[in-house]
């Protein structure tokens, strides 16, 4: 069990002294009170209030509709079930890119109206300023390089990156960026694993990653997809720790059984 597990509450600090006495971070994703209460019980180091909330309690295609006041309401959820980890929030698209006011003010809205403890914004040089605005506020801000959904537009598919040399020696000088500008820790998401071993070596601050192999200092994933609630979804980096499709569905099947049978509720459950 790693030495930190029990320290009582997780910062950025923490982090970064896992990663010099070379223990994992565990990160997972968590947008209500009840799934969030569980995930800080269960020792994760790191909760991210995902703006892939869209696609998991929204239902939308993309995470690109998701608002300030989404954001701002999961995490609000979040934060009142939470005692140990580190509560990091995203910052949705729209709210930073282009405008390091806007994007200063929109940091600043987070961490008043929501309690959680850091932010995060998706990509390098072209955002560089807004990370350095929001940093002279003293709000601690993650990075997220490689595959950017709120850029799915431009991308086209949630395919790999980085695997061009071009597109691979950017990614190192981000990171390199992202560093120096400041950021606690960067999550690198569907890279190739060689990539992101040698971006892990090369910064003192950690990496976190998605589907980029095992020598990141840390791994996040979606929780309701390693719960096994969301099963339409299957990338090869994903690891299914439950089925909770089939285990609710049964559960729901059998009450609705129960109910129709008149054996729920039998005289025991009543008054
Ligand atoms: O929104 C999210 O869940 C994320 C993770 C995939 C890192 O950004």
């Amino acid at each position: 069990m790693s030495v930190h597990a029990n320290a009582r509450k997780v910062t950025t600090h923490t982090l970064q002294e896992m990663k010099r006495a070379g223990e994992k971070i565990t990160m997972l994703t968590a947008y209500d009170f009840s799934l969030a209460k569980l995930v800080d019980r269960g020792g994760v180091d790191v909760i991210l209030v995902g703006d892939s909330a869209s696609n998991v309690m929204a239902g939308r295609d993309t995470t690109v509709p998701m608002s300030l006041e989404h954001m701002i309401y999961h995490a609000q959820c979040v934060e009142r079930a939470v005692d140990r980890a580190l509560i990091v929030v995203d910052m949705p698209f729209g709210t930073y890119q282009g405008n390091s006011a806007i994007a200063l003010e929109s940091a600043i809205r987070i961490m008043k109206e929501s309690g959680g403890h850091a932010v995060k914004l998706e990509g390098g040089a072209e955002i560089v300023e807004s990370i350095q605005r929001i940093l002279t506020a003293g709000i601690p801000v993650m990075g997220h390089l490689g595959l950017t959904p709120q850029s799915i537009y431009k991308f086209g598919t949630y395919t790999v990156r980085a695997k061009e040399e071009e597109e691979a020696a950017k990614l190192i000088a981000d990171a390199k960026l992202l560093e120096e500008a400041g950021c606690f820790a960067i999550v690198l998401e569907k890279i190739p694993a060689h990539l992101a071993k040698q971006v892990s070596d090369a910064l003192s601050i950690p990496t976190i990653g998605i589907g980029a192999g095992q020598d990141c200092d840390g791994q996040v994933l979606v929780l309701h997809d390693m719960l096994g609630i969301t099963t339409d979804f299957s990338p090869r980096f994903l690891r299914r720790y439950l089925d909770l499709e089939s285990q609710i569905t049964g559960a729901v099947e059998q009450y609705c059984e129960d109910v129709r049978g008149g054996d729920f509720p039998n005289e025991e459950e009543s008054y």
